[in-house]
């Protein structure tokens, strides 16, 4: 469906003090919540600073939804710089001859990133806003995720196209916010909780890895200015990087891992058990 096209539900109504060109923004919004009902919750991995573990957290969240028996998606919403085949050993490419684009199965966890459409360690996605923006439109409206539980979604860092697009248009339960020991860290996960909320998006609660088990006084600011709860912590663990090197999930490798994602996942589901009707 072209953008402005309005197939489903009622027209979306522009609020008081919202700039007119805001309703294509609506609009699709309302077109991608139609295209995803299937998917029962959709929740997003996110800190603007890079390298916090959000790849790491989304891979892990997924793999303990998946192990709890809810159907999970996980997509790499980190177009021009996508990490998440790597982390998972995925190495085969996506059929882009037609739509839908069909998600590659891993370990049951239906998985989508445009490093199966473009090999970018030999050719660098180098790619303009507004083609980052098609993109993820074409994961939100041309791909066929099927009925899903879960879509654990790893966003990029940064606040600007990316973040800001899964914002606005997709009707998420909310934000799961990385962050680090360091005040750095702590000071940037603040700002993205501060976006998100500032759109209308929720934040579920904050993780912080690469921990030493107890949560860092910056760690705590980040939880309370956000008005959210910690979720859990991460241990750093040397050897994250070197099963991330090999396709390898630390939580498969260590039951501390396992049981510490597996915690952070119970606090965020809201269904009891999984609905497979
Ligand atoms: N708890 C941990 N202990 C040790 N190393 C970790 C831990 N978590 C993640 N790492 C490693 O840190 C690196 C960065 O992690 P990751 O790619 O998940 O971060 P990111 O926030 O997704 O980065 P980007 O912003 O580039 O997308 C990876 O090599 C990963 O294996
Ligand atoms: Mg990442």
């Amino acid at each position: 469906m072209s953008e402005g096209e309005q197939q489903h539900g009622e027209e979306p109504k522009l609020q008081p003090g919202m700039h007119p060109s805001f309703i294509s923004v609506l609009k699709r919004r309302e077109s991608i919540k139609h295209n995803l009902s299937r998917i029962k919750h959709r929740i997003g991995v996110y800190s603007a600073k890079g390298g916090v573990g959000k790849t790491t957290v989304a891979v892990n969240l997924a793999y303990a939804l998946s192990a709890r028996g809810f159907r999970v998606g996980l997509l790499d919403a980190d177009i021009d710089c996508p990490n998440l085949t790597m982390f998972l050993g995925i190495d085969q490419q996506m059929d882009v001859s037609g739509f839908p684009l069909k998600p590659l199965i891993k370990d049951g966890i239906k998985v989508a990133s445009t490093a199966m459409i473009v090999d970018d360690s030999k050719r660098p996605i180098i790619w303009r806003g507004p083609i980052i923006v098609k993109m993820l439109y074409d994961f939100f409206e041309n791909t066929d995720w099927g009925e899903l539980d879960y879509l654990v979604i790893d966003l990029a860092p940064g606040t600007s196209d990316t973040p800001l697009t899964i914002m606005q248009v997709l009707d998420l339960d909310g934000f799961v916010i990385v962050t680090m020991p360091q005040r750095i860290s702590g000071i940037n996960a603040i700002r993205s909780g501060l976006m998100a909320k500032r759109l209308n998006a929720s934040v579920l609660g904050v993780v912080e890895n690469m921990s030493n088990g107890t949560p860092t006084a910056s760690t705590m600011e980040v939880v309370s200015t956000l008005g959210t709860r910690l979720l859990g912590t991460i241990k750093f663990d040397p050897a994250f990087s070197e099963y991330s090197d090999k396709g390898q999930v630390p939580s498969a490798h260590s039951e501390e891992v396992r049981e510490a994602f597996d915690s952070i996942a119970g606090a965020l589901i809201t269904d009891a058990k999984p609905d497979t009707a």
